[in-house]
């Protein structure tokens, strides 16, 4: 039995085609993509016993050097973002914050250069209270344009403000004052508000259309962990309120389900590959966590997989969503993009053995046509399908079949090997 689920996708796709309301920085207009330390370094300090894997300048620089010599750059991860535990315990003198000397001995600027030196970008994080979650200074209502302005003369490049030791009325006053402050330091940092999450993540208490206005990108829900639970948690509160969240989402403006964890203990390949797709349905920034000197080669081709990051990257930034949910366990999962294209993720809940999901692009809401079809993780072209064919995928348990389609009548970039959006020219239809 299909139970479905129908949005106004149309709609939709009209409204965002003729307005956009994002933060007026002109960044950001596809989802953001890099590294960001918390999920896998966390706060660990202790560069004494630990020097390798410790917040400290020298952990930032040997992943600027990965991202720049590995192939990442090219793909689109730019980012090098420090989370928390990276500042000293006080302000200095003229109430800046300031990194802590003995783990960043030569200070942010000097990180920043080392970054901007191999064509990346650096992002650092802040919090809106009296303290950052991990119990170091944090920017209080006060303090929001000095830090604005040292982190624009630092040459940062993006801020994920949190909000841990603050109040509803704080927030409510603190996330678009730092918005504006962040515009007038004249620099473009992009905006990264953990807001939204700290008031449960849905209306009345968050207001999407003002988060669209004055951030890049937010955090919806809690923290990701390293495990397949907490991946599937995050994609079932996502999956369940899509109705409210995908609307919110556009260029320059991004639901945030929080880092990727593809590369560390706690997903099989399996896992890993449905993480990368359903983020990529969700139009979801890519932020990496994981140690990119030691990433396994399976857990790289993943991450690196450029049909996949052409989709998560679609310029139209429609956000997809959960299409059905079969008693089976079968989910299919369908995201709308530009030129036509979309692509359809087949997912499996089951915990038995693969399953064998017959179904028709017809019952899948599309429209009567012929489609070309692209086996994202295969890498394979298939053979067209027709609307009215019944055809059979194969999902392993806890795992993707992910297409990318095109209407027959379309053409994916000229003798390239794989449908990558961003650089298909327009095609009539
Ligand atoms: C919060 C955030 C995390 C991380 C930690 C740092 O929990 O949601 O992403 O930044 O704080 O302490």
């Amino acid at each position: 039995m299909c139970i479905f689920f129908v949005w106004g996708f149309l709609a939709l796709f009209l409204s965002l085609a003729t307005f956009s309301f994002a933060l007026d920085n002109g960044l950001m207009r596809t989802p953001p993509m890099g590294w960001l330390a918390w999920e896998r370094f966390r706060c660990d300090i202790d560069c004494k016993n630990d020097p390798k894997n410790c917040i400290s300048e020298n952990l930032f620089r040997d992943m600027a050097d990965r991202l720049a010599e590995d192939g990442w750059k090219e793909l689109g991860y730019v980012y090098i973002n420090i989370d928390d535990c990276w500042s000293s315990m006080e302000r200095d003198s003229q109430g800046r914050l300031q990194a802590d000397p003995t783990r960043f001995p030569g200070g942010i600027p000097k990180l920043a250069r080392y970054i901007h030196d191999r064509g990346l970008k650096l992002g650092i994080y802040g919090d809106l209270g009296t303290h950052t979650c991990g119990g170091y200074p944090g920017t209080t209502l006060d303090k929001i344009k000095v830090d604005a302005e040292t982190f624009a003369e630092w040459g940062v490049d993006m801020l994920k403000l949190d909000g841990c030791y603050s109040n509803a009325t704080e927030q409510e006053k603190g996330y678009p004052l730092m918005s504006a402050a962040l515009n007038a330091t004249g620099r473009p940092i992009g905006y990264s508000c953990s807001w939204p999450a700290y008031q449960g993540g849905l209306p009345p208490n968050v207001n999407y259309s003002l988060l669209g206005d004055i951030c890049n990108l937010w955090r919806n829900y809690g923290d990701i962990e390293d495990s397949w639970a907490s991946v599937l948690g995050i994609v079932d509160w996502f999956m369940t309120h899509q109705d409210i969240l995908q609307p919110a989402a556009g260029p320059g403006k991004w639901n945030d389900p929080d880092m990727l964890v593809i590369g560390n203990f706690g997903l099989s390949v399996e896992q890993s590959r449905s993480q990368m797709a359903l983020w990529a349905i969700m139009a979801a920034p890519l932020f990496m966590s994981t140690d990119l000197r030691t990433l396994s080669s399976e857990a790289r081709a993943i991450l690196q997989n450029k049909a996949v990051i052409g989709i998560n990257q679609d310029p139209m930034g429609v956000q997809g969503g959960r299409l059905l949910k079969e008693s089976s366990g079968i989910e299919v999962f369908w995201r709308p993009l530009s030129d036509s294209a979309s692509t359809l993720v087949f997912f499996s809940r089951r915990t038995d053995m693969p399953y064998r999901y017959t179904t028709s692009l017809g019952k899948l809401n599309y429209t009567a046509g012929v489609y070309k079809v692209y086996d994202v993780f295969l890498q394979k072209t298939m053979p067209m399908l027709k609307d009215s064919t019944e055809f059979t995928v194969s999902v392993n348990p806890s795992g993707v079949v992910m297409w990318y389609l095109i209407p027959k009548a379309g053409v994916w970039e000229e003798g390239a090997r794989y449908p990558d959006p961003r650089h298909r020219s327009r095609v009539t239809l």
